[in-house]
């Protein structure tokens, strides 16, 4: 992997696939920096995810998005987490795969459902069946996740440090 880290390395997946956590690691293996999406987004807006889809919109969102990414991966490379809708626009798909090399981390619904169930920072899981949501979330992302360079399972059984050695011997 280091020798690829001429480009930046972007973690895709489902919410609640450990984005955050492995890429963190990984960019403590690899001694490069670790960025994450939705914190820039955050940071620069000065607001919570939550209230940015409450008071602007998916849409804004989604457009703040596509443009932090657009910035980051035109920067120096490191490790980039991105959110989970951000790798169905296919022109943020293809700056990350000209740009960069996309790693999907695949995860199942048990597993992503018990990350996410007690946290209440996802806007689109705010629905009378979240569970349900997310199932249906998943079954539509897949098939776009599974274009990624890389596909690396995220399991339950895993530890974050296993799995960023998994990304890392890819
Ligand atoms: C989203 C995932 C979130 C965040 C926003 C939308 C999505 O990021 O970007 O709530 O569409 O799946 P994480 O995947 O980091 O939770």
């Amino acid at each position: 992997m280091t020798e690829i880290l001429h480009k930046t390395v972007v973690l895709v997946g489902m919410m609640g696939a450990g984005k955050t956590a492995i890429g963190t690691e990984l960019a403590r293996l690899l001694g490069v920096p670790f960025v994450d999406s939705d914190d820039e987004i955050v940071r620069a807006a000065n607001m919570s995810i939550p209230e940015i889809f409450a008071r602007d919109g998916e849409a804004f969102f989604r457009l703040k998005e596509a443009q932090v990414i657009a910035r980051l991966l035109s920067g120096p490379p490191g490790i980039l987490s991105v959110g989970g809708g951000a790798f169905l626009s296919a022109e943020t798909r293809t700056r990350i795969t000209g740009l960069g090399i996309s790693v999907w981390l695949r995860a199942d619904l048990e597993l992503l459902w018990t990350r996410v169930r007690q946290k209440t920072s996802r806007p689109l899981l705010r629905t009378a069946n979240p569970r349900q949501t997310l199932g249906e979330l998943l079954a539509e992302r897949d098939p776009i996740y599974a274009l990624a360079d890389l596909t690396v399972d995220a399991r339950a059984e895993y530890s974050i440090a296993e799995m960023a050695g998994q990304v890392c011997a890819a």
